[in-house]
């Protein structure tokens, strides 16, 4: 072999190492992705159904207690089980764990001023991966909008015995006064690389 063929031969070797480490790299990035879009669909699937029974058979002031003592527990249960660490955050926070640290901040402010340019809150959502010294780690998060049934207890009218029983439970609560169609927060998922 003649010097330029093999480094021909070399380059092109590193050159198929440097892609086919990329395309594995852009393959996990898609399959946490789809990890991540499930994950949505079962903590809401779970959370809906159960919101939706609490209020018709006890009304609102029990359904509180439902998301007081549920929600967490349903976050609990997918973490445990998926090995995600699930959550969900809200730039105006009710939960002890709902208040985002800087990136959700910023991701947050990013689907408002997404949502202001027309798009879809229901499709809403933003991936990244995050190297932190040799930490990478897969963070994801899904915009969730205000319904009709959602202001009973995030709007701007909450009646007085729901306040009240908010106030037990949440005593520094900041998720009232949204409109139907606002971001109301977002599912915030993260996953730390092997
Ligand atoms: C019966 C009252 C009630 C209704 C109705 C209700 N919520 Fe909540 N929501 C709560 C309570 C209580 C919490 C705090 C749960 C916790 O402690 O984690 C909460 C927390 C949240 C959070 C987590 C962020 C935060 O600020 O804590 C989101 C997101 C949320 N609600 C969205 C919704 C949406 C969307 C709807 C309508 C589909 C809705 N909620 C309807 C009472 C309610």
């Amino acid at each position: 072999m003649n010097f330029k063929v093999m480094t021909a031969a070399i380059l092109s070797a590193s050159l198929t190492s440097f892609v086919s480490s990329n395309v594995m790299a852009s393959d996990t990035t898609q399959s946490n992705l789809e990890e991540a879009r499930g994950l949505v669909k079962q903590f809401g699937g779970q959370l809906k159904p159960e919101l939706k029974k609490a209020m018709k058979s006890g009304g609102p002031v029990v359904a509180v207690e439902f998301c007081h003592s549920k929600a967490p527990a349903i976050a609990m249960a997918l973490s445990e089980k998926s090995g995600w660490d699930v959550n969900r955050v809200s730039l105006k926070a009710r939960g002890a764990m709902a208040k985002p640290d800087a990136w959700e901040t910023q991701v947050l402010n990013d689907f408002n001023e997404r949502k202001a340019a027309g798009e879809d809150i229901s499709k809403m959502d933003f991936s990244e991966v995050i190297h932190e010294g040799d930490k990478t780690t897969f963070r994801y998060m899904k915009a969730v909008g205000t319904a009709e049934v959602c202001l009973t207890c995030h709007g701007t009218n909450v009646a007085e015995p729901i306040k009240q029983a908010i106030a037990k439970y949440y005593p520094q609560d900041n998720a009232m006064g949204f409109s139907k169609g606002d971001i109301r927060g977002a599912f915030s998922f993260s996953k730390v690389e092997k």
